[in-house]
């Protein structure tokens, strides 16, 4: 398989770019623009600048752009050669150039039937055995015919995973809680921070406790050991007895051998692929706790919702298509404006980790300083993506995103009807979602706060300047299906952006320096005797501390 410098038209440096210049010389045009005049000289704003696809409604109305904007902007996109690169992602080229792999979550939700190939052999076949695999084994651990080793039912279910293994998974229940089995109880642990596991199992009965062992590549630290400590746990209250480990531990995994290296019967071993990227992956076997908490139905929903979005960003024309008009909007910001971050306020309290599981998905994506070819770049890439579900933001940080000195686009998440109805309380939720992306574009001039009667010390105080962009996605509600369709439509917008940079959305480089080190100060750590440190004279002295600290 040729790799995507080979099968992809090669753009101009970005800077170099027609669309590029010609963006730098309108946003020195319009950078004061204020979204007042912009809405009073254009009353159908509001209606024009919005897009619609899968039940996904975008109103990007309440951004610091004109019609010219978004024409550049896809003129951008097109000179980048975005449409080839999306070809490429789905016909599965190796477009991780550094790792050599082909990038193909789509694959993971394609329907039975279809055909994606990499190296000459159609994976979905693949996928789907997994999915049938996922559906029986949940379908018995539900209905309680998958019994502990003491004959009991499995109530509790562990995922042990970090990074992609965890976030994923633990975002998804949280999103999906409503529809989730509430006899059952599903904890999630991640850190190497013994505190985790301990806390996640201090009230639990072992022999009704499964564990969930996702690790793609079953190597990485906090994961393993916190999977050995687990398997402690399990066996003291076993007795010991180590055939039990194949009754409450399953793996999910690309390592057959070292899972069973681990003791975990690989006929219990959930696959997946190194063309699946850990923070694209909660759509594979890693989301079995998602498929055990909702069951196998709400999970094949959920799958077809990502397809929806897939397929919407395969084939909607570019202004029509909503991973690209974020995906662009976000490179307008973060390059032209100089935004350093983007805050996800999701108003649905269901969707209280989703900002979490944003910043892997945005930042390990997209954070890069170097293109494709190894180049410096010479543009900011990625930029830090943060936040919490509304309205708690609004008690705590939005007073800095409405009168601080930095500019913070905001994308607004809101759902028409409520999952848990209770009096007027949607109402009150939604009618602060609205006034808070009009309190932020429209702001309050001194002219009205001293029409209030705001003695005129105070009133610079209570002014706010407005401007403030935002994005606000709305969907009737928080189904599977359309949990789906945002984490998609998230996915791709990252796809746009990197491929606008010309970097690699795909490798994770940047976590490895930490790694190799902290192997190297651990046997420090633990030695016996005094060890001979060569670090930094920092670094030195905070282990000598800690070593006579922790006596
Ligand atoms: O921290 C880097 C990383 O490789 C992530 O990309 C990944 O999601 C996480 O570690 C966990 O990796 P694994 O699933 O192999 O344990």
């Amino acid at each position: 398989m040729a790799s995507l410098i080979e099968t992809v038209q090669v753009p101009e440096p970005l800077t170099r770019r027609k669309a590029w210049k010609k963006l730098q010389t309108h946003h020195r045009r319009i950078q004061d623009a204020h979204l007042r005049d912009l809405f009073a000289d254009d009353p159908q704003r509001g209606e024009r600048m919005t897009a619609e696809a899968a039940g996904i409604f975008l109103d990007y109305s309440k951004n610091r752009i004109t019609d010219e904007t978004v024409n550049l902007l896809m003129q951008l996109a097109e000179e980048s050669g975005l449409r080839s690169r999306i070809d490429a992602m789905f016909r599965g080229d190796k477009i991780n150039v550094t790792e050599k792999r082909a990038v193909l979550h789509v694959a993971l939700r394609a329907p039975r039937g279809t055909s994606i190939m990499v190296d000459g052999q159609d994976v979905i076949p693949d996928v789907h055995a997994v999915l049938d695999k996922m559906t029986d084994f949940s379908n018995r651990v539900r209905s309680g015919e998958w019994k502990g080793a003491t004959g009991k039912r499995i109530r509790n279910v562990i995922n042990v995973g970090i990074g992609g293994s965890d976030l994923g998974p633990v975002m998804a229940y949280e999103a999906l809680r409503h529809y989730s089995d509430r006899a059952m109880t599903f904890r999630f642990v991640s850190n190497v921070d013994g505190t985790d596991l301990v806390e996640a199992v201090r009230d639990l009965d072992p022999a009704e406790t499964l564990f969930i062992i996702s690790s793609k590549t079953f190597t990485t630290l906090e994961t393993m050991t916190n999977a050995h400590s687990a398997r402690k746990w399990s066996l003291a209250g076993m007795n010991g007895d180590e055939g039990s480990v194949a009754k409450h531990f399953v793996a999910v995994s690309t390592n057959a051998a070292d899972v069973a290296k681990f003791g975990i019967d690989t006929a219990n071993m959930f696959g997946f692929w190194d063309w699946v990227g850990g923070r694209y992956s909660m759509d594979s076997a890693i989301g079995l706790s998602t498929m055990l908490a909702v069951g196998p139905e709400n999970f094949r929903a959920m799958l077809d919702g990502f397809h929806q979005m897939d397929e919407h960003f395969r084939t909607a024309p570019f202004e029509q298509n909503l991973p690209v008009l974020m995906g662009l909007l976000s490179i307008w910001y973060n390059d032209f404006f100089g935004a350093q971050t983007v805050a996800v306020l999701p108003y649905e309290q269901y969707l209280k980790r989703f900002p979490a599981y944003l910043q892997q998905l945005t930042m390990e994506s997209n954070g890069k300083h170097v293109t494709l070819d190894g180049a410096e770049v010479t543009y900011a890439t990625g930029p830090v993506y943060w936040g919490e579900p509304g309205t708690n933001g609004q008690h705590s940080f939005y007073q800095l995103i409405h009168q601080g000195t930095r500019l913070i686009p905001c994308d607004f998440i809101a759902f028409n009807q409520p999952l848990n109805p209770l009096e007027r309380h949607h109402d009150l939720l939604l009618a602060n979602v609205f006034a808070q992306t009009e309190a932020l574009a429209f702001g309050k001039t001194p002219e009205q706060v001293k029409a209030e009667g705001t003695p005129d010390w105070l009133v610079p105080h209570r002014v706010f300047a407005g401007n403030r962009p935002t994005n606000t996605l709305l969907a009737d509600r928080l189904t599977p299906e359309n949990l789906g369709k945002l984490v998609a439509l998230y996915e791709h917008s990252v796809f746009t952006q990197g491929a606008i940079w010309n970097i690699n959305s795909f490798d994770q480089w940047g976590v490895e320096l930490g790694k190799a080190l902290a192997q190297r100060i651990v046997p420090e750590l633990e030695s016996e005797t005094e060890p001979a440190l060569s670090h930094d004279s920092s670094t030195n002295n905070l282990i000598r501390r800690y070593r006579k600290g922790k006596e």
